[in-house]
């Protein structure tokens, strides 16, 4: 009984919300911790040197991770990400790569801020990690160290992904925030350079996620406008998604030189499709970036739940779920209690 409710293929296709989304995608935070403090993530004045970070007894550890790794993987998941803070403080990722690369059929990775990555990227390939996404929100020195706010040289950042390149965690993605005022200069070159690169460059419009962060609306340069800068030198072409439900908008230079995305939560809301789920690192399950409260399954996983009693867990919050944040933001949503994106990963 205990397999069937976990791999029936008719259970899996059953697995929907009640906006008939089903669970695809798992967002796993491996800690709440970074050695950056980005301005619009974990800004200093709030995650200054008295910041209380979770206790080490608090996240769950590798072997939890691994359980209910597979637990959701029985209910449709095909691709885990591994997010923080910065997943790569966590000691031993590696050790957590290998032992999730032993699911089948999974498209396994990761998103950092690179500054990690020349160290650790062998050690990721060779654990089974498939590819990587790194965040750089200029190439300009002042603008991204006044945005990672730790002096933290560009590149650094290069060169990680450059490491990652190297061994083959391809194709390497790259995040670039866009903050109205901050870094639009950026936009230019950033693309230029990463076309010639061939990494794929994603424009991401600065999101109102938590409450530390001062979001306005004023801050957001719309994806629409980063399209139309752009193109007016290189000239883009839309291209359908890789799959059904992919956060950012795909476009190709028309000229065959690649490919960009923009990531529109803001101005294109993309809830309809959204089929992700989200695990911050002390063990709660939140089925929306801007969740209010997430479901504890570390405390079940703790109290000797079985596979089935976890599995079970995880299908009722899901059948539950009727999150659609960007959709209906608001002023009134904006100043609700939220989740800070440090703990859920992003
Ligand atoms: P791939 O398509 O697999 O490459 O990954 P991804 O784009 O889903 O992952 P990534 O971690 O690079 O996320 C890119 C940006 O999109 C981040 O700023 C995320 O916070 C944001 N994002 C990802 N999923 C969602 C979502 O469901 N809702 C919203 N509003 N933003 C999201
Ligand atoms: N708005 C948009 N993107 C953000 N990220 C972090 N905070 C925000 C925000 N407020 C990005 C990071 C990383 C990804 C997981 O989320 O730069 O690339
Ligand atoms: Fe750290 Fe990423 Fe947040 Fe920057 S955006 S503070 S690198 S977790
Ligand atoms: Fe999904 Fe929530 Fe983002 Fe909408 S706002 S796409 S429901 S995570």
């Amino acid at each position: 009984m205990a397999l069937e409710v976990r791999y029936n293929p008719l259970i899996l296709m059953t697995l929907k919300d009640t906006l008939n989304r089903p669970l695809r995608d798992l967002r796993i935070s491996v800690t709440d911790r970074c050695n950056f403090r980005c301005v619009y993530c974990m800004p200093r004045e709030v995650f200054g040197p008295d910041h209380k970070f979770l206790h080490r007894d608090q996240i769950l550890t590798f072997e939890e991770i691994a359980r209910l790794a597979r637990i959701f993987v029985g209910h449709g998941v095909r691709k885990i990400r591994l997010t923080g803070g910065e997943p790569l403080v966590r000691k031993d990722l590696p050790l957590l790569v290998s032992m999730l690369n032993e699911i089948p059929d999974l498209d396994l990775t990761l998103t950092t801020n690179g500054s990690l990555l020349p160290r650790q990227a062998r050690a990721l390939k060779d654990a089974g990690l498939k590819r990587v996404t790194v965040s750089l929100d200029s190439l300009d020195e002042q603008v991204f160290k006044a945005m990672n706010d730790v002096d933290f040289p560009v590149a650094g950042v290069l060169e990680g992904m450059d490491a990652a390149a190297a061994v083959g965690l391809t194709p390497i993605k790259v995040n670039m925030v866009v903050k109205r005022g901050l870094n639009e200069s950026s936009i230019l070159p950033m693309a230029r350079f990463f076309r010639e690169k061939g990494y794929i460059l994603r424009f991401i419009e600065f999101m109102d996620v938590g409450h530390t962060n001062g979001w306005r609306m004023n801050d957001v340069v719309p994806a629409a406008e980063i399209i139309e800068m752009i193109s007016a030198e290189m000239p883009l072409e839309p291209v359908a998604p890789n799959y059904p439900g992919e956060v950012a908008g795909r476009w190709r230079y028309k000229d065959g030189s690649g490919e960009i995305g923009v990531i529109a939560s803001v101005t294109q809301a993309f809830c309809r499709d959204c089929n992700r789920a989200r695990l911050t690192a002390e063990g709660k399950l939140f089925t929306c970036l801007f969740g209010v409260k997430g479901h504890d399954l570390r405390e079940l996983i703790r109290s000797g739940a079985t596979d089935e009693e976890m599995s079970q867990a995880i299908a009722s919050i899901w059948n539950k779920r009727d999150d659609r944040y960007s959709e209906i933001r608001s002023e009134n949503t904006i100043k609700l209690p939220k989740v800070e994106m440090s703990h859920i990963g992003g």
